[in-house]
């Protein structure tokens, strides 16, 4: 009856460790989108923004290693090295989540 039992069970408990797993990647991508409002106001999704280069669509690490260096000093930028000093690992593992999933926009209208 315990084999039975166990046998029976056995895929929601693999079901429910799946929901898990994704609703901790949705819960990161969404902080990522949250924390990006302060990002998007120069770094644009639709590549207009002249200058100031954009940030879709990096693999994730690449993405958090250079948003370290302006953290840590290897890059100098001043605009980034603010940004990026406010930053804990959780926020640029969540940047890196949201931004990776986005595809730059056409044009601006
Ligand atoms: C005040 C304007 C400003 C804000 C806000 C800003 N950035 Fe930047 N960012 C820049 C500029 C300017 C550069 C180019 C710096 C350089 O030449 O090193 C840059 C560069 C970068 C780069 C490297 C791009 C490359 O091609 O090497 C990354 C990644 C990046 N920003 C991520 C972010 C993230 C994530 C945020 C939000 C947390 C953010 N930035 C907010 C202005 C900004």
């Amino acid at each position: 009856m315990a084999a039975l039992k166990g046998s029976v069970l056995r895929p929601f408990a693999v079901l429910l460790f799946v929901c898990q797993i994704e609703a901790q990647a949705e819960d990161l991508y969404a902080y990522g989108e949250y924390l990006s409002g302060e990002c998007l106001t120069c770094h644009r999704l639709d590549e207009s923004a002249g200058q100031i280069p954009a940030i879709f669509g990096w693999p994730e690490d690449k993405f958090v290693e250079i948003l370290a260096m302006y953290k840590h000093g290897a890059r100098e930028n001043a605009a980034m090295r603010n940004v990026a000093a406010s930053l804990g690992d959780e926020e640029m593992a969540a940047l890196a989540r949201y931004f990776a999933s986005q595809t730059p926009k056409e044009s601006a209208q």
